[in-house]
């Protein structure tokens, strides 16, 4: 091998050495490899398996970094204010999960084609056209059922006696008579002159 191929071998394992300790005040370069005191005193300790290389220097293993290799690296890093507990492991905080914490997770999760989106960093379900609630739950129904409940977007379930798209027709199983008006289930409203259930009576017969 020549003095370039060598130099350039020590250089890799130096940046690697490095890498390794970042955070530390280990210093960068060539001497790294070869500078180890067997006497080193590191106060206060390095942690997780890491080495005392020199007085208060600590060479971490692989997953930590920081003065006393008291911190665990995550990478990618954990998202959304997770917290790395252990290399590669991220605690998330509510709301958001997966191993890097970059996935949002809805509680209950969105119905009806709703996403989960993070709105301000809080988890939320984002519904499609016709649909809300927080899990999108809820039908919308823009003519407002009147006498029914919305059971999908734009439609009603009506009570019984009431038709229509908004529930809003009265029905009346035998029908109003003499221009009557049924008003409400089985009611009629009858016109001047008649009267009866039906509207069927003239009124003041003369
Ligand atoms: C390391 O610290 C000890 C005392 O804590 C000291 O005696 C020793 O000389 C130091 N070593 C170096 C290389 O500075």
């Amino acid at each position: 091998m020549g003095f370039a191929g060598l130099g350039s071998a020590v250089l890799c394992l130096a940046s690697l050495v490095a890498f390794v300790s970042a955070g530390s005040d280990a210093p960068r370069g060539v001497a790294l490899g070869f500078v180890f005191d067997p006497k080193a005193k590191c106060d206060p300790p390095c942690e997780h398996a890491g080495v005392c290389i020199r007085n208060n220097t600590c060479n971490c293993n692989k997953g930590y970094e920081g003065e006393t290799c008291q911190f665990a690296i995550c990478y990618p890093k954990c998202k959304n204010g997770g917290m790395c507990l252990r290399p590669g492991k991220c605690r998330c905080p509510l709301g958001f999960g997966g191993r890097y914490c970059h996935k949002v997770m809805c509680d209950g999760g969105c119905w009806n084609g709703g996403e989960c989106t993070a709105v301000n960093g809080v988890a939320k379900c984002i519904c499609p056209s016709g649909w809300t609630g927080s899990k999108c739950q809820e039908a919308v129904c823009p003519q407002d059922c009147k006498n029914g409940i919305c059971v999908a977007p734009g439609i009603c379930s009506c009570s019984e006696g009431w038709l229509g798209g908004a529930c809003h027709t009265a029905v009346c199983s035998q029908p109003c008579l003499n221009g009557g008006k049924c008003i409400s289930p089985n009611k009629c409203r009858c016109r001047p002159l008649f009267t009866g259930p039906r509207c069927e009576d003239r009124k003041n017969p003369h």
